[in-house]
């Protein structure tokens, strides 16, 4: 079977090898690989800038966002050959930590925790892979087309759901959301915006291309001009950045209002430094109760939300997300990031070009 490797030492890090095919261990699922998701971080292991290999190789499978269809699944693992699935990213730590203890390995404190395709333990960038069926999500069968938008949907199920809980910590009615950035994250945080019902814009900076109508079509509305001034024409109760642009990240943390709740989810490089005044925006935050929070990476319960709510969508909506489809062979190509990509997909299987 052809795998899709990353080693970020070599010169040419990324290489389409043939490996053996995967034997499942007792109790693990061998899964057929359809599609995987490209994304930033992908391209930020490929590069040295992110992950770490698994111990003694200096190879990595690269690949955290994927499809696939269950081949052989041992009897009560609760899955059937022909199964549509998806694997979690994140493995607890081994202490574990109270969090990874708790299920809750998407808020390990420790740092130890591992990720298939990032961080120490192999990803699903492969033709075959196997999986422990309680780290496996089953998709409804119609979402095959677009099952490969599962774990970005996971992140931002995560994100909201860290948005209402702190929130919940007084009255909360929110309105008005602004989405910071129409790349994928974005673009499925909006979707679950309008899934609850909430006034839902989106910045970004492009004025043409795929993303201003996707976002119409959602019955959001798209702003280009400056963030400053989109902020205080919106008025958001919720913003989700999904740049890591320093501007944006503090302009949306100065401008929201009374109660104001930022949700960060982009991962930006370091040095990057922009100057602030500190001094206003830390007196704004505490005057108006406003709140940052931090969020990456998602748990089970993530998945189920991420899995209901793709359920829920249009679904010709979700394959415009999808804007390339790359066979394996031309693996390079998924990695490159082109000018009107919103999602570039690697098939796996031929059936998912
Ligand atoms: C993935 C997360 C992961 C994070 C940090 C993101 O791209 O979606 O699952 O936790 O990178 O490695």
């Amino acid at each position: 079977m052809r795998a899709v490797t990353v080693s970020p030492d070599r010169e040419d890090p990324l290489e389409v090898r043939e490996l053996p095919e995967p034997e499942p261990g007792p109790g693990e699922l061998l899964v057929q690989g359809l599609a995987l998701g490209v994304c930033g971080t992908d391209r930020e292991i490929i590069s040295g800038g992110h992950g770490a290999l698994p111990e003694g190789r200096d190879w990595l499978v690269l690949g955290h966002e994927s499809l696939g269809r269950v081949r052989r699944a041992p009897e009560g693992s609760g899955f059937a050959e022909g199964d549509l699935a998806v694997g979690v990213v994140r493995r607890p730590d081994p202490v574990p930590c109270g969090a990874c203890a708790r299920g809750e390995f998407d808020m390990c404190r420790n740092g130890r925790y591992t990720e298939r395709g990032i961080k120490a333990i192999d990803g699903f960038g492969a033709q075959a892979w196997t999986i422990e069926p309680e780290y496996a999500v089953k998709l409804d069968p119609g979402l095959e087309r677009v099952g490969v938008l599962m774990e970005p949907t996971t992140v931002v199920a995560k994100a909201w759901e860290q948005i209402e809980r702190v929130g919940g910590r007084s009255w909360f009615d929110p309105r008005r959301v602004l989405v910071t950035g129409a790349g994928p994250i974005g673009m499925l945080a909006a979707l679950l915006g309008k899934q609850r019902g909430l006034d839902v814009h989106v910045l970004d900076r492009v004025t043409e291309g795929p993303k201003p109508p996707l976002v119409r079509d959602l019955g959001a509305e798209y702003h280009t001009e400056d963030i400053e001034r989109v902020m205080s024409e919106v008025d958001p109760d919720i913003v989700i950045e999904a740049t890591g642009a320093a501007r944006l990240v503090f302009e949306a943390m100065a401008g929201t209002p009374a109660y104001g709740i930022v949700c960060l989810t982009g991962v930006s490089p370091a040095g990057r430094r922009i100057t602030v005044d500190a001094g206003s925006l830390n007196r704004d935050i505490v005057l108006e109760n406003d709140a940052v929070v931090g969020s990456v990476n998602a748990n089970l319960r993530h998945y189920r939300q991420a899995a209901d709510a793709l359920a829920a969508a249009d679904r010709a909506w979700l394959e415009r997300i999808i804007t390339r489809r790359v066979p394996i062979d031309r693996a390079q190509e998924a990695f490159t990031p082109q000018p009107d990509d919103i999602k570039a997909v690697l098939a796996l299987d031929p059936s998912a070009e």
